[in-house]
């Protein structure tokens, strides 16, 4: 049986990513109780007991604005864990995949991200992103870099959407930034992504790789190696989000007291870390690779919230 080593499995993606890995093989699953990613040498060492064909590193340093008074945490959760799981994998054979963020990149450009633009941090939060994705590669051969954006989930602790219909329960007016463009993106699309890499690397662990045109009906995927984008399917500004999160909200009866949604400028709500003005990932690779496009993020954004409104409080 294939075994694969997920860690930061109480985040929102790593609660996803625990459903959907769990069919394709055994799943260790660590949390901050089994492991403290800011220990290097325990990184290691369960890595070693635990001889893993795959490693998912779902565990990050999130919280941005904290991060700019709070680096060494950060950097060690962020820059030095990854790296350290890389080496790792690197040691015995197995694949890593991980994922990032938009906020590796300044926001100065105006067309969608590609894989290989430039990279500029604005804050320590991406910042210490960017560095565990620099000693990922120069570690392991075999590693997956996913960056994605704007993510938000049912499970987990905070997020965009939860903030949102919080405030919306008792407030008349919200002012929400409308000049950050992004692309919000569901964790259970991003679990369902890793899914798809993961199968394809647990097959190649006994398979061989077949890659280019002339290969047989059975033929597996090629194995999909280096930084993928990832989001789901279009574009919006916060504002526009959160707009869609009352209306979405509403047609399932949401009961809140929020009337008007005010759009404003990033100047007009300062925050410690400063974020890209427009982070837009350019995801062509990721489709060409799966054959498919990701949902659109409202489509998503719909089955979130009815999910959301399912679960017990
Ligand atoms: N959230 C976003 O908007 C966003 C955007 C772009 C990319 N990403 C990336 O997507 C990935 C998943 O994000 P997410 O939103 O699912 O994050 P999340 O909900 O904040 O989950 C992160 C997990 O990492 C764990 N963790 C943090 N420090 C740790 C430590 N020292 N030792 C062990 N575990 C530790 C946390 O544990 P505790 O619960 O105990 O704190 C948490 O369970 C991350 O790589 C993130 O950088 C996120």
């Amino acid at each position: 049986m294939k075994r694969i080593l997920l860690t930061g499995a109480q985040g929102q993606v790593g609660q996803e990513l625990l459903t959907v890995l769990t069919p394709l093989a055994e799943v260790v699953v660590v949390d901050r109780t089994h492991l403290d990613l800011t220990q290097p040498d325990a990184i290691r060492q369960l890595a070693l007991e635990t001889q893993p064909h795959l490693i998912v590193n779902a565990a990050a340093y999130t919280a941005v604005d904290k991060a700019e008074t709070d680096r060494e945490t950060a950097k060690a959760v962020n820059g030095t864990a990854p790296t350290v799981l890389a080496e790792a994998a690197q040691t015995l054979g197995a694949t890593l995949i991980h994922i990032s963020t938009d906020y590796v990149f300044d926001g100065s450009q105006n067309s969608a991200y590609t894989e290989s633009d430039p990279t500029r941090p604005l804050g320590i939060y991406g910042e210490t992103k960017l560095q565990g994705e620099i000693g990922i590669r120069e570690a392991c051969d075999r590693h997956i870099i996913l960056r994605t954006a704007w993510v938000y989930g049912s499970k987990g602790k905070g997020n965009f959407v939860k903030t949102m219909l919080k405030l919306g329960a008792d407030r008349e007016e919200l002012r929400v930034v409308a000049d950050q463009i992004g692309t919000p993106t569901w964790a259970k699309d991003i679990a369902l992504a890793i899914a798809k890499l993961s199968a394809a690397h647990l097959q190649s662990v006994t398979q061989p790789v077949l890659v280019g045109g002339g290969a047989p009906d059975d033929a597996i995927d090629p194995l999909p190696i280096g930084t993928f984008h990832f989001t789901n399917s279009g574009v919006a500004s916060w504002y526009d989000f959160a707009v869609a999160i009352f209306e979405e909200a509403r047609r399932l009866d949401w009961a809140g007291k929020i009337d008007r949604v005010v759009p404003i400028a990033t100047a007009d709500y300062p925050t410690p870390a400063q974020r890209p003005a427009f982070s837009v990932l350019d995801r062509r690779k990721w489709s060409a690779w799966a054959g498919a496009h990701p949902p659109h993020w409202r489509q998503s954004l719909r089955a979130m919230l009815s999910e959301l409104s399912t679960q017990p409080e």
